[in-house]
């Protein structure tokens, strides 16, 4: 029964039992994490070959380069072309970076500011109230990169088949909006996919600014989390038959297919865009790690290689994500006062308590042992307007400790509620 429904005496009856479980579980003195939006090591352990071969002279030599030595700064042509062909892009249009591709994503915010991009008319810094959409819940990392180079972050809603392409359309248009986050495939944290409708808007609206730039951060390309996973329509192919190909600027990395903070980043965009990366980058560094480019290679292969890894992420995440949904739907369903998302893929499930009420719910289950991504840091500015979203992160607990942090959880999420009821 809904609580909205229920007697207020059975109300406080089921706020003391309530009161009391939680009770019992701080006298475990548990410390459960559902934070950390990260490999548990057993996935890890999948990439140790990574770490357990010697290279040969005939591996380190690659396209005529010898790998240990300077020289071919974005990235090995059969690196470029490895991620080519996974994300369905011309490998000319590929650049190859270190280890992260959110540093990949800080340089080109950089460069717009500094630089600005293909079709600035003036760097982003001269523009004194610049503004940035960030698309929210969002990845807060995202948030802080522009909101250090000091543009005004603009909340947009999200909703299920990506950001809210009215407001996005309207925003856009204002010439001091100069771009957008958007994490397309399995977004943390909600796991979503942009439709085909979503994709199309985007590559097709009208926008203020000649250089609006779509930071299209794909993280969770290929992280599937069911057979049948989500289908992300490829940006390049309508931005290029909208003649929007300059908007789009896309990034990812093996982080979560091999090591994180240890593997591949990579960036693409249009010739003009890349063009313009490659001048500033030539300064910026001498190339990037190639020898782990090389491992990589010999590793993952080809997309089929790909394919087969992330299989082997999926048998150990899903039933993860299984034991999470299992929780929240046996003990909040009904309730009213609880929505989640059910993602097909990614990393992350974001819960909706009632609104009010998450920060409270991340103190409760605090106290009991179990720590939750702060709320509100799924919004610009950590600012939740109906402080209600928390993310859920259940990658990198092991499953038995998933599962009490997922039932102290859902006693905070109903006790919470009830005090803001009562
Ligand atoms: C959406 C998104 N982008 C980027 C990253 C970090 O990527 P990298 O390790 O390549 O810097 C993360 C990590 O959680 C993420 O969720």
């Amino acid at each position: 029964m809904r609580y909205s429904e229920m007697k207020r005496a059975e109300l406080l009856e089921e706020r003391d039992s309530l009161r009391l479980l939680l009770e019992m579980y701080k006298t475990e003195g548990l410390k459960l994490d559902l934070s950390r939006g990260k490999p548990a090591a057993d996935q890890l352990d999948l990439s140790t070959e990574l770490l357990n071969r010697p290279l040969a002279e005939s591996e380190y030599v690659v396209d005529g380069f010898d790998c240990r030595n300077y020289g071919c700064p974005w990235g090995l042509p059969s690196m470029r072309r490895f991620w080519g062909e996974l994300l369905g892009i011309p490998a000319e249009q590929v650049i190859v970076g270190g280890n992260s591709s959110l540093a990949l994503m800080y340089g080109t915010i950089a460069r717009g500011m500094i630089f600005g991009l293909a079709d600035s008319p003036a760097p982003w810094s001269t523009v004194a109230d610049r503004k940035w959409l960030c698309p929210a819940p969002g990845y807060d990392r995202h948030f802080a990169i522009t909101e250090k180079m000091g543009f005004e972050l603009i909340p947009v809603d999200m909703t299920p088949e990506g950001p809210d392409m009215d407001q996005v359309e309207k925003l856009a248009l204002d010439p001091t909006v100069k771009g957008m986050w958007c994490v397309p495939k399995y977004a943390n944290p909600t796991g979503i996919t942009y439709s085909d409708a979503t994709c199309r808007r985007l590559t097709n609206m009208k926008t203020g600014a000649p250089d609006f730039t779509v930071m299209w951060d794909n993280a969770y390309a290929v992280h599937d989390l069911c057979d049948e996973g989500d289908e992300l329509p490829n940006i390049f192919d309508l931005a290029r038959e909208a003649g929007t190909e300059n908007r789009f600027i896309c990034f990812s990395s093996t982080s979560k297919i091999t090591f994180p903070g240890a593997g591949v980043s990579m960036m693409a965009a249009s010739p003009a865009n890349i063009d313009a990366a490659k001048k500033v980058m030539a300064v910026e560094t001498i190339g990037y790690d190639k020898l782990n480019q090389v491992r990589h290679l010999i590793f993952l292969r080809d997309p089929a290689g790909v394919k087969r890894q992330m299989a082997r992420h999926k048998a150990l995440l899903s039933e993860k994500f299984r034991v999470l949904e299992e929780r929240l739907s046996e003990d909040l369903d009904g309730l009213g006062i609880a929505e989640w998302t059910h993602p097909k893929g990614g990393y992350f499930v974001s819960l909706n308590v009632s609104d009010g009420c998450a920060k409270r719910v991340h103190e409760l289950a605090k106290e009991a042992g179990v720590t939750l991504t702060s709320a509100g840091a799924t919004f610009p500015y950590g600012l939740d307007p109906r402080d209600r979203n928390l993310r859920l992160a259940p990658t990198c607990c092991t499953v038995d400790n998933l599962r009490e942090a997922a039932s102290i959880l859902t006693v905070a999420v109903r006790l919470a509620a009830l005090e803001k009821l009562l």
